[in-house]
């Protein structure tokens, strides 16, 4: 098996963590959430991708064989620097804003990502590719990122701030909503809660870790496939790990008690 990093500046890849679990539930991960700088969304791509760069250093040092770069907006402004110093595949997530064009019956779409991912050049690339005929009305969820950390994601706070935030993209009468922003997968209930069925909903999880897979069998050698069911998950935070341990239990579907797990703080890094 190999040893998996998972990414994220917090608690946002854990919606990736989670289909990682329940697809390749036999390797060993370092889940490590940036919680103590969260958000990220706002800051500036300078600052993103110097410690996004950092961290996973850390996580390449401390023997990852694969990193899944869990958040859409280190992804943006830092995956090309990180690939260029890494000698590890480095899986990124990007808003699923093609397979979401593909869906659309009406061809109006709406994306809710952070404000750095919608700034990029990464981002304004992707979007460049895809054909006009698809309309995509761009939010950033500002505020949403800080109620989630705090485990309020299915608060009338939350709740409140969402149905704002969701007004231009109905207004235009979007079909689709792009979820383009690991944390928002844990606003699913809210998000039916005010929509209903009305909208098809894209995350890219599962496309993330279909392509970790096929990284991980690119890697494959004989001591790489002892056979084990359930691997170890390591829950690194920079702000609180039992926090971080306890919102995992509250926010994944897969069964941790299948897994060896511990949490431990980040200590001083480089
Ligand atoms: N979860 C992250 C993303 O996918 C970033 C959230 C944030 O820290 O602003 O974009």
């Amino acid at each position: 098996m190999s040893l998996i990093g998972v990414f994220d500046s917090g608690v946002g890849g854990l919606s990736i963590l989670d289909e990682a679990l329940r697809q390749l539930p036999q390797h060993d991960y370092i889940y490590l959430a940036d919680s103590a700088n969260a958000p990220y969304g706002e800051k500036s791509g300078a600052w993103i991708a110097e410690r996004s760069l950092i961290l996973c250093k850390y996580l390449a040092d401390a023997g990852c064989d694969a990193i899944v770069l869990a958040c859409n907006t280190a992804t943006a402004e830092a995956i090309k620097q990180i690939r260029e110093q890494l000698q590890i595949p480095v899986i990124g997530v990007e808003p699923g804003i093609k397979p979401a064009a593909m869906q659309s019956q009406n061809g109006v779409v709406g994306v809710l990502a952070t404000e750095a991912t919608l700034k990029s050049d990464k981002f304004n690339a992707l979007l460049a590719t895809l054909p006009n005929d698809c309309r995509f009305i761009k939010q950033a969820g500002a505020g949403l990122v800080p109620l989630i950390e705090a485990g309020k994601a299915d608060s009338e706070e939350a709740l409140d701030l969402l149905a704002k935030h969701l007004e231009p993209i109905l207004e235009a009468g979007s079909d689709t909503l792009v979820l383009g922003c690991t944390h928002y997968p844990f606003l699913r209930t809210a998000i039916r809660k005010l929509l209903g069925d009305s909208i098809t909903l894209i995350d890219t999880s599962d496309a993330v870790v279909r392509q970790l897979k096929r990284q991980l069998e690119l890697l494959a050698s004989d001591d790489k496939l002892t056979i084990q069911d359930h691997g170890s998950v390591n829950f690194v935070s920079s702000k609180d790990d039992a926090v971080l341990l306890q919102m995992a239990q509250n926010l994944m579907h897969s069964n941790l008690e299948m897994h060896a797990v511990k949490s431990q703080m980040l200590g001083n890094i480089k």
